[in-house]
């Protein structure tokens, strides 16, 4: 969440170590999914349809923001990215099981159209 007492909270004073920037790149992944969280919070607690439909949008640009990061985290740490798939893979096994026909990969969307 911002800090609006500190203008400058968030500046750096020096460039970054490549660890640092993945880092900070987890931070800001997190900063995506606590505001796509606010934004739900706040269409579930109107009925104004028009705003519920603004939010929504603001909402899903946010969680394009989580994708973009996450493909710029693996693009920063290939290791990270073993783990990703690795728990994608897991996932894949697990719905198999039970004989769920969905792609791990599938967004919320394409799993309501299918
Ligand atoms: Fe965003």
């Amino acid at each position: 969440m911002a800090v609006f007492g500190n203008p400058f909270t968030a500046n750096v004073e020096r460039k970054i170590t490549k660890e640092e920037l993945i880092q900070a790149i987890r931070m800001d992944i997190a900063g995506e999914l606590e505001a796509i969280y606010i934004y739900d919070a706040h269409i579930q607690a109107t009925d104004d349809e028009f705003t519920k439909k603004v939010l929504g949008d603001i909402r899903d640009e946010e969680k394009a923001h989580v994708g973009e990061l996450m493909t710029l985290l693996r693009y920063l740490d290939p290791k990270e990215a073993e783990h990703f798939e690795e728990g994608v893979q897991e996932v894949s096994e697990m719905m198999q099981e039970p004989g769920i026909q969905a792609n791990p990969r599938s967004t919320v969307g394409s799993l309501l159209k299918e």
